[in-house]
């Protein structure tokens, strides 16, 4: 399998790479395991960092050997294997079978489990518990959560104990009856707030921070005021990497998607389509044929 197909960087925290060595890891050099450390660099480098979602080992594997940098096992999970109507109800329970799943299948991406709701408001220890169980349980590498200043006390002492956090502001799903429903952040004069977030997720030892559904000039705000990488969901081109639900991108989501997706592909036209012929051939006794047959 290549291990070096995806464009992070490969000399840690070196200003400029070593000329034997591709700065976008396609070479056999390139990193092994994406650390922490390459979305430093790749910031630094101004290399693109790639993320998809992923709840499963096969779309793990092919997303990993694609050369996708990192896979959020996200409480979308909630609406996308667990058919809820948001990601509130999801339990630590049902993402950590999930994340178990998709970080045994990884040999590359890093594995970021997503903290879901009810799991670390109450205060920094249930954080770090809970952040606790993911990696041991699951194995994941890092964990997400949600909130900024307001998430400052949980994201220090998750990181104090030796475990990587990404953040992630701007339209946060857990919130989404706070918010008011599915709307921009970070507009006029919040603009500002947005920014005292971000601050506050890197003062607390966060290796990133996801800024969901914000206006592109204000991303690109954040992401000059930051020394992490910014990774943007609905967050415009200025920010340092790009994250999608591989559910929409793929185009396996039934219904509408965010404006900011965009679709690579119909998997489930192409479903539909292998599972109306499989009926038809056994309805009509086509299949199985003879070279299906054990003699
Ligand atoms: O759960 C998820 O998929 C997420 C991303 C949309 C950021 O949190």
């Amino acid at each position: 399998m290549s291990e070096s197909t995806a464009p992070v960087p490969t000399a840690p925290d070196s200003p400029e790479p070593a000329p034997e060595q591709h700065p976008y890891g396609h070479a056999p050099d390139g990193p092994k395991r994406v650390r922490t450390r390459h979305f430093h660099n790749a910031k630094k480098q101004g290399i693109p960092i790639t993320g998809l979602t992923s709840y499963d080992m096969l779309t793990a594997q092919i997303f990993d050997q694609a050369g996708i940098d990192f896979l959020l096992v996200g409480d979308s999970a909630g609406n996308n294997v667990f058919g809820y109507e948001t990601t509130l109800p999801v339990t630590v329970d049902e993402l950590i079978p999930l994340t178990r799943a998709v970080a045994r299948a990884v040999t590359r991406a890093l594995v970021v489990a997503d903290m879901p709701f009810g799991s670390y408001e109450s205060g920094a220890d249930q954080a770090l518990s809970t952040a606790v169980r993911f990696m041991k349980e699951a194995q994941a590498h890092a964990v997400k959560l949600e909130g900024g200043v307001r998430s400052h006390k949980q994201i220090r002492r998750i990181v104090s104990a030796g475990i990587p956090v990404m953040g992630h502001i701007g339209f946060t799903p857990q919130s989404e009856h706070g918010l008011g429903g599915h709307i921009i952040q970070g507009r006029g004069d919040a603009a500002q707030n947005l920014i005292d977030d971000a601050l506050a997720v890197q003062e607390a030892g966060a290796f990133a921070v996801v800024l969901e559904m914000v206006p592109g000039s204000v991303a690109k705000r954040v992401t000059d005021a930051l020394d992490i990488p910014t990774i943007g969901v609905g967050a415009g081109p200025s920010v340092n990497g790009q994250l999608l639900v591989w559910t929409d991108f793929a185009g396996m989501t039934d219904g509408r998607v965010p404006r900011f997706v965009r679709q690579y592909a119909n998997v489930r036209q192409v479903l539909t389509d292998a599972v109306h012929n499989f009926r038809d051939d056994v309805n009509s006794g086509v299949y199985p044929a003879p070279e299906h047959n054990y003699e």
